[in-house]
């Protein structure tokens, strides 16, 4: 059984093939270059870079996969939640795709897509606690069963990730600042900065809006003052606040929920800071599956579309 996959959300237009559960290409076109003159994402130039894009992607694809367009079986892609002039055109190659090949058509969620990443070098043992921290979210999901989403915590407002851009951004780290930040922070001093934890309550929620005002008040502040910023100490204290907010909840959920496997997934997934934390945490509470994706499945990518599917597809059956 052959899955093409297509996952276009937001900057990147990626398409994936699977084959009998195993992954044969995960082609992404990153438009990462374009989008940091601006600071951020433009939505208009997305779609219509995805536009541009698509066509190498899907030949690409095919030809790193050895399939041909004819042996497809199922078609799926992402519908949402994402960028809707990126969606649409993700949507409009899948539909082409399907009615040409008169194959079923599935439509993904990203979020969940996110999720099932974490499944394709490893195997879930339920139930899974997965923590979900991206450019555009921040939750604790449950898992006690396959494709059992329950969303136990969110933020309340900004995602851990869109915070790490912003506070980048406003240090004049080029887009997208998470890994920026994520570089400099490994070799700063980060007790040299105090910021605050957020929503440290007693709920599974969480809050970034506040870090990010208190490090852009700092910044001002600094500035106004004439003092030296020392960027590495600055990026290495935001760094430490930021993961100690999303650790402190997630530590609390490993202690009521007992998961047998326990996952961190979505772009901020490839923080070294979140990775390692996960490992301690993982073997504090003796966690018997401590999965933190492959680099390639941490930031959007098509695979994680076709592993949800290829899930979907085996519980129907
Ligand atoms: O999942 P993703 O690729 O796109 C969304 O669905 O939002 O996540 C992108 C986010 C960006 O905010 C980016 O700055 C962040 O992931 N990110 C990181 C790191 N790598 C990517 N944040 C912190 N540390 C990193 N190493
Ligand atoms: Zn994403």
């Amino acid at each position: 059984m052959i899955i093409l996959a297509i996952e276009s959300s937001c900057d990147e237009f990626s398409i994936s093939i699977m084959r009998d559960g195993k992954i044969l290409s995960n082609i992404i076109s990153s438009q990462i270059k374009e989008h940091s003159e601006f600071g951020g994402v433009v939505p208009e130039l997305a779609s219509r870079l995805h536009v541009e894009n698509f066509h190498w992607v899907l030949t690409k694809s095919l030809k790193e996969s050895n399939v041909v367009l004819e042996e497809v079986d199922y078609i799926s892609y992402t519908s949402n939640p994402g960028l809707i002039g990126s969606l649409i055109v993700g949507k409009l190659v899948a539909q082409t795709l399907a009615m040409y090949l008169n194959k079923p058509l599935m439509e993904m969620n990203h979020i969940k897509g996110h999720i099932y990443g974490a499944n394709i070098d490893d195997k879930f043992v339920y139930p899974v606690l997965v923590l979900v921290v991206s450019g555009g979210h921040t939750q604790i999901q449950l898992l006690e069963k396959s494709l059992d989403f329950k969303i136990i915590g969110s933020t309340q407002d900004d995602a851990v990730g869109e915070c790490y851009d912003k506070v980048a951004r406003v240090l004049g780290l080029q887009y997208p600042g998470g890994p920026k930040i994520d570089k400099l922070a490994q070799k700063g001093n980060p007790d040299r900065y105090q910021l605050p934890i957020s929503k440290n309550d007693d709920t599974y929620d969480f809050s970034f809006s506040g870090l990010k005002t208190a490090s852009l008040n700092l910044i001002n502040k600094l500035n106004q003052n004439n003092e030296k910023i020392i960027i590495n100490d600055l990026c290495a204290s935001f760094q430490k606040t930021a993961i100690n907010t999303l650790m402190l909840k997630f530590e609390r959920a490993v202690k009521e929920f007992k998961p047998e496997t326990i996952t961190v997934v979505g772009g901020v997934s490839a923080n070294s800071s979140i990775r390692s934390k996960f490992f301690e945490i993982g073997k504090k509470y003796n966690i018997s599956k401590i999965i933190v994706p492959n680099m390639e499945y941490c930031t959007d990518n098509a695979a994680m579309i076709a592993e949800l599917t290829n899930e979907y597809i085996k519980n129907k059956k």
